[in-house]
């Protein structure tokens, strides 16, 4: 892994250029015309209302069997046809997501030299950082982040994790434990649905064994937000995503049927959506979506990226019950460890790296 061991090119902070009151954003970050934004499609879904499927999870958890049925139904089509869906009544806690939410707020308000004593490097990408990629020369997204793993225990690394706010380290443990829970419940309703034993993804990903980090972007406000992404195009390459979007500055955008959807955050949901990992397990049945983000001249932006993992160093496969001679095996196996080195890498590349999986 040596090649991931340092930056190629000096670090800048987006914030910091942000901040720095530039009317032109600097050159690198200035996407090919056919990556930018383009406005005219948000009009366009405003007028149609289009948006990724809100589920009320209540009956996910409750005893009613039809009730509960129809629940797991509607994950499912979600995961099917839109690889994303919005979450209300999930059972963690609101207040819990809003104290996380203003703790990593005031982490990225705090000065530049105390954020830089958690500067990251590519070999495990924990830290502070401002790049995903270590190619040279590579076009940069309009961004910031902070990374840390929350399991298996042994990478939970404390004094990786910003002292201050005081209050974070304890706020990370209890909302890791709090997503995780909720990340068990919805594998055994997708394995259900797809056929599969209950418990099948939580066994793949590793029993009680699987991994999970955080993402924490900070994306600043823009002076030309038309000419560039907060985050390009990609899919998630993990298992299943958790995002606690801000409040009421809108950013992420879905790809669905070949247009980009901007997903207007319902109060107190998260957004989950497949990765990488569910598709091949699922033999493509659940996709994994692309999707980026769109930055504002306006207001600055902070959302959560909670991501639900298999265990690094097992085996990802297609689920057997789901290969068939009509319906062959689309991937070839992999570890998530072997898979993730390629966006560390390479950086953002829409679904390529998935789609290079596929064994023919
Ligand atoms: C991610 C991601 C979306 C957002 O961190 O992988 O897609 O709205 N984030 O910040
Ligand atoms: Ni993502």
């Amino acid at each position: 892994m040596s090649g991931l061991a340092s930056w190629p090119e000096p670090v800048v902070r987006v914030q910091s250029l942000s901040e720095s009151g530039m009317h032109a954003i600097p050159e690198r970050y200035v996407k090919p015309p056919s990556d930018r934004p383009s406005f005219t499609n948000e009009t366009e879904n405003h007028h149609q209302h289009v948006d990724i499927p809100v589920i009320d999870l209540t009956n996910l958890f409750g005893k009613h069997p039809a009730l509960h049925e129809e629940t797991v139904r509607l994950i499912s089509v979600a995961c099917e046809e839109w690889g994303f869906f919005q979450a209300v009544n999930h059972g963690v806690s609101h207040e819990l997501m809003e104290r996380m939410r203003e703790a990593w707020r005031h982490f990225f308000n705090m000065p530049l030299e105390f954020k830089q004593e958690y500067a990251n490097t590519p070999t495990t990408y924990e830290g502070y950082g401002s790049r995903l990629g270590v190619q040279k020369g590579a076009i940069l997204d309009w961004s910031d982040y902070f990374f840390l793993h929350y399991l298996p225990v042994s990478l939970r690394n404390k004094s990786k994790w910003p002292s201050q706010p005081s209050s974070c380290r304890e706020l990370l443990s209890e909302y890791g434990a709090e997503v995780v829970k909720l990340g068990g419940r919805l594998l055994k309703a997708m394995s259900t649905n797809l056929g599969l034993k209950e418990d099948y993804l939580q066994n793949a990903f590793g029993g009680e064994d699987i991994g999970a980090c955080l993402r924490v972007n900070f994306y600043p406000k823009c002076p030309q937000p038309d000419l560039t992404l907060g985050l390009s195009s990609h899919s998630d390459p993990g298992g299943m995503t958790f995002l606690l979007p801000d409040h009421d500055v809108a950013g992420l955008q879905v790809r669905k049927n070949g247009r980009w959807i901007t997903v207007k955050p319902v109060p107190n949901a998260f957004i989950v959506n497949v990765g990488d990992q569910i598709q091949v397990l699922s033999n493509a049945i659940y996709k994994s979506v692309e999707h980026r983000v769109i930055v504002n001249s306006v207001k600055d932006r902070v959302s959560l990226a909670f991501f639900y993992n298999p265990k690094s160093d097992l085996l990802i496969e297609p689920a057997n019950e789901l290969v068939s001679e009509e319906r062959p095996a689309l991937y070839s196996p992999m570890t998530f460890d072997e898979y993730r080195l390629y966006i560390r890498t390479k950086g953002p590349c829409g679904k390529a790296q998935v789609e290079s999986l596929g064994s023919s």
